[in-house]
């Protein structure tokens, strides 16, 4: 087995648990309660993420897959690039469709994988450096968000010719002003010409948009209670998390799915570390993930008033997922 060939740390314990008990003590003292997804993504997060992937309900991951295969040689022709660089990478299972065509078109020299599971990094680098012997693999583990994202992505090394990919649709699971403000940092990123890649969930019907969400072998119920383990060990608290239910919920005004958990009964909550006790009603919900859909040309205007113009799009045939491909202006808005 090949090691991957080099990795960053920009997430040390004392930070990460700071963090965390900001997000605890922000989110869950708001009305409604939220917490930032990020935090699902432990080792054992970042595993149910990987079966979500296979689910037959979650279309996501194989129809973004099947787009990869047919647009990625026109995505090398298009891009030249020498340089691809992907934020929350995850598994990067899917990257090595474009590592292949890229490779073989535009003679990529390195790959930069960034994700703030160092687990599923660390899977997804070793499984490319055994694979493409003579690719520079280089991996950062960081948080994208960390300070309104432009500290977030300079955790980021950057080298000349690059394509940033952004996939899985993981840009939707930002709030409208938390997008706005990652665009702003990946144009500035990024020089003039270069290119991003960024995979988006479409609006669909409503019921194959939910079981996404609510499958029937409730590993998305796991993968959404897994937020309370993480609470649980990292920060001392009692959640009691066989009494929380799963909740997937379609919000027609806003475009997502929500992603909550309900207290099946009244809870008092102790997070230690966090210097927090908050006190659950019965059925009273935390919200844990938003997860947009969009309609393509808003979000195409969305890319334009940060300095991207779209060069090229593909879509499934029942139009559930695109891949949009856009250059970075001369201009920074
Ligand atoms: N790109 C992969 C994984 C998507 S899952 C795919 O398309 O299948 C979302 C990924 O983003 C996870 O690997 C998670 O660890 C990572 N992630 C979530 N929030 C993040 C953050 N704030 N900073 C960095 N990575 C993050
Ligand atoms: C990572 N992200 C795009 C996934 C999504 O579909 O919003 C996370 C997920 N949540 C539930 N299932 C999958």
């Amino acid at each position: 087995m090949t090691t991957p060939h080099r990795i960053d740390m920009h997430v040390d314990p004392i930070d990460r648990e700071s963090s965390l008990i900001a997000d605890v003590r922000g989110g869950l003292s708001a009305r409604p309660r939220w917490l930032p997804p990020k935090w699902f993504y432990d080792e054992r997060g970042s595993v149910l993420f990987d079966a979500i992937t296979e689910l037959p309900e979650y279309y996501p991951t194989r129809t973004e897959r099947h787009l990869l295969r047919t647009c990625a040689p026109e995505i090398a022709r298009i891009t030249q690039a020498r340089t691809l660089a992907e934020l929350g990478s995850g598994s990067s299972e899917k990257t090595q469709v474009l590592i292949e065509a890229l490779t073989a078109q535009s003679n990529l020299t390195t790959y930069v994988a960034q994700d703030v599971s160092e687990s599923a990094l660390l899977g997804g680098m070793t499984a490319l450096a055994d694979r493409y012997p003579g690719l520079d693999i280089h991996g950062v583990v960081s948080d994208f968000s960390a300070g309104n994202f432009r500290e977030g992505l300079r955790s980021m090394p950057h080298y000349p010719d690059t394509l940033l990919a952004f996939l899985g649709g993981t840009i939707g699971n930002l709030v409208p002003a938390e997008r706005r403000n990652f665009f702003a940092a990946m144009r500035e990123k990024l020089g003039p010409g270069e290119h991003l890649l960024i995979g988006i969930g479409l609006v669909t019907d409503e019921a194959t948009m939910l079981a996404a969400y609510d499958d029937a072998a409730g590993v998305t119920a796991e993968f959404n209670k897994n937020v309370l383990h993480v609470l649980n060990r990292e920060l001392g608290a009692n959640f009691p998390v066989q009494h929380f239910t799963h909740v997937a919920a379609w919000d027609a005004d806003n475009s997502w799915i929500e992603m909550r958990l309900r207290a099946q009964q009244a809870l008092r909550i102790v997070i230690p570390r966090a210097e927090l006790t908050i006190s659950l009603n019965a059925g009273e919900e935390v919200r844990t993930e938003i997860s947009a859909k969009f309609e393509l040309g808003a979000f195409r205007g969305e890319l334009k008033s940060a300095g991207f113009e779209e060069v090229a799009h593909w879509l499934d045939a029942d139009e559930r997922f695109a891949l949009l491909l856009a250059r970075a202006d001369r201009i920074v808005p």
